[in-house]
């Protein structure tokens, strides 16, 4: 049988405080994506969505956060079972991320050019001019007003709109095979969202991947092949068929989720 390209199997993920308390943030959760997919995860806030996108790549602190039952096989290898350097090799060039909040991938104390520049050196050999050139050609396609004066910035000097455009060119750069999208677009006005919605289209090809986060339903209609609802740490539905899924969800809570959106949209 051939194996997709992400398979989360039976993932629980928990949270452990420093008196001790335990938080199960995410249960039983089994989702796989496979080249050419689009999976959009929705769901209320504190739902686990982030929980479960970021441990795709391992990239919750831990502690607090530990796995305490299941798997993630990213092309087969189990991801929570890696030691740290493996983990390196795939994050940036075969699985990109773009966090929630765009300073989760920003250092304060860096020039933008100068992070993408060390972002790109992870991986490729390149001459350092041609690899800021290329950088900067990447905030451009992401949006970015004017990517030389971006690129001599630190973070703290850019918008949040600006923060997140640098952070999606970061994970976008070195063409991952998956790319996990956490609320990417939130802060971006339609035009730079449609353009960016249109590069994740390109880089998921037929040979990517996308799992995205979103609690905007247009985003879902337009972006996903298929899709997973999660509610209080579990995938309640999921839809192989997205059309179907607003024509007919089954779940009373995703009923309630299409309902609000289409009131949402006719006001
Ligand atoms: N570091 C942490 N320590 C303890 N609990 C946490 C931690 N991070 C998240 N949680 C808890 O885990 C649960 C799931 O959180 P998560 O951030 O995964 O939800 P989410 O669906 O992404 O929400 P949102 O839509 O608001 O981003 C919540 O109850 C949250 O309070
Ligand atoms: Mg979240």
């Amino acid at each position: 049988m051939s194996r997709a390209l992400l398979e989360i199997e039976d993932l629980t993920v928990a949270y452990r405080s420093e008196d001790g308390r335990v938080t199960t943030a995410a249960e039983g959760v089994t989702l796989s994506l496979d080249r050419g997919e689009s999976l959009c995860v929705v769901g209320e806030s504190g739902s686990g969505k982030s929980s479960v996108a970021m441990s795709v790549a391992r990239l919750l602190p831990s502690p607090p956060a530990f796995w305490p039952k299941g798997r993630i096989l990213f092309d087969g290898e189990d991801v929570l079972a890696m030691d740290v350097a493996r983990l390196r090799e795939l994050r940036g060039r075969r699985i990109g991320v773009i966090f929630q909040d765009p300073m989760g991938s920003l250092s304060p104390l860096h020039r933008i050019a100068d992070q993408l520049v060390e972002t790109v050196f992870l991986h490729e050999r390149m001459a350092k001019a041609s690899a800021r050139e290329f950088a900067v050609e990447w905030l451009g396609k992401v949006g970015v007003d004017d990517p030389a004066r971006v690129a001599r910035a630190y973070p703290h000097e850019l918008s949040g709109g600006q923060q997140q455009r640098v952070m999606i060119a970061m994970a976008m750069m070195l063409g991952p095979d998956l790319l996990v999208a956490d609320e990417p677009t939130t802060a971006l006005d339609v035009t730079v969202q449609k353009q960016i919605l249109a590069l994740m289209r390109g880089l998921v090809g037929e040979k990517g991947a996308l799992l995205m986060i979103t609690h905007d339903l247009g985003v879902v209609s337009e972006m996903a092949t298929k899709l997973a609802v999660m509610k209080d740490g579990r995938v309640i539905e999921t839809a192989a068929d997205v059309r179907e899924f607003f024509r007919r969800p089954q779940h009373p809570h995703s009923q309630a989720l299409v309902a609000e959106a289409r009131k949402m949209e006719l006001e």
